[in-house]
């Protein structure tokens, strides 16, 4: 882990954690906290934001906030605005994310709206609030969380992986433009994760190529280590792996299929 100084003063004083209230975000605040800085947490369980913001001012000594909020709200980022003020903010992270698990025609179109707002427009709005302020100071850090599934299309999850997507490639392109004024975009693209809402979302198995589910505060660790090293990480030596099979070996619709499988196995019930 970079030298807690080093780290608070390159990404402090203030971090977001934009879905913080358990599972990676709660994680991200954790090793935030560890490494530093201040934190203002959002999420819309109040009561949760408030234990875990009193638990890590106390064990850290740091000093947070919360804003209780739903994220995919259309004024959502004028009240983190508010909310924010004068604070320095030297860190986004942006792990909120919703995903309408199913056969495309058989979620709402409100449902996959929603995945746009809160999983793609909500971020992108939250950069431009905040990219200038740490442009002009010379330094800074952004973190948005993708997945694997947003490599490829990803039957059954299809508008989640294609905001997913969306993360991916708006991550790299602004590293590239900010990389050399001092802030460091990251776009963490993780596997499979023990989170709450993975394990409520029921998989029935985790599919092809082994599980290689892993921790919150496993695939943390490894992006924020990567931050400031390139403009994406894929945390699990093994994710790494099935990756490289997946893009480079083997055709682009063989794995939009083998995808197509996996998830169909995980997620549409058989009769
Ligand atoms: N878990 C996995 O297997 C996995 C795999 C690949 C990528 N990812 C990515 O990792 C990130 C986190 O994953 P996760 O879903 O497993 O969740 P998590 O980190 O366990 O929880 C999501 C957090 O976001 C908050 N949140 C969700 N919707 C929100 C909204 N509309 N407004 C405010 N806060 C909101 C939730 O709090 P409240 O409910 O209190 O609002 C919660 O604190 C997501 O971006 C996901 O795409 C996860």
């Amino acid at each position: 882990m970079a030298d807690r100084a080093d780290f608070a003063a390159r990404y402090g004083g203030w971090g977001i954690v934009a879905g913080a209230s358990q599972g990676l975000g709660a994680a991200y605040a954790e090793e935030l906290a560890a490494r530093g800085l201040n934190l203002l947490l959002i999420a819309r369980r109040g009561e949760l934001l408030r234990s875990l913001a009193s638990e890590l001012s106390m064990k850290y000594g740091i000093e947070t906030k919360i804003i209780v909020l739903d994220l995919s709200s259309a004024d959502a980022v004028e009240q983190v605005a508010q909310a924010v003020n004068d604070l320095e903010i030297g860190m986004l992270v942006y792990n909120a994310a919703f995903s309408a698990i199913g056969p495309f025609l058989e979620r709402s179109l409100d449902d996959h709206l929603k995945e746009i707002g809160t999983n793609a427009l909500t971020p992108l709005k939250l950069i431009h609030l905040f990219a200038g302020q740490m442009l002009a100071r010379g330094r800074g850090g952004i973190v948005l969380m993708s997945s694997l599934s947003a490599f490829q299309g990803s039957a059954y999850i299809s508008t989640y992986a294609a905001t997913k997507a969306f993360n991916i490639v708006l991550a790299e392109g602004l590293w590239e433009e900010w990389r050399e004024r001092g802030v460091d975009v990251l776009v963490c693209v993780s596997g499979a994760v023990k989170t709450p809402n993975y394990v409520a979302s029921e998989p029935e198995r985790t599919g092809g190529l082994g599980d290689r589910t892993m921790n919150p505060d496993q695939v943390v660790h490894e992006a924020l280590n990567a931050l400031g090293k390139g403009p994406y990480v894929i945390p699990g030596r093994m994710n790494r792996m099935a990756s490289f099979v997946m893009r480079h070996l083997l055709p682009r619709k063989s794995a939009v299929k083998f995808m197509g499988r996996v998830l169909k196995g995980m997620y549409v019930k058989q009769e």
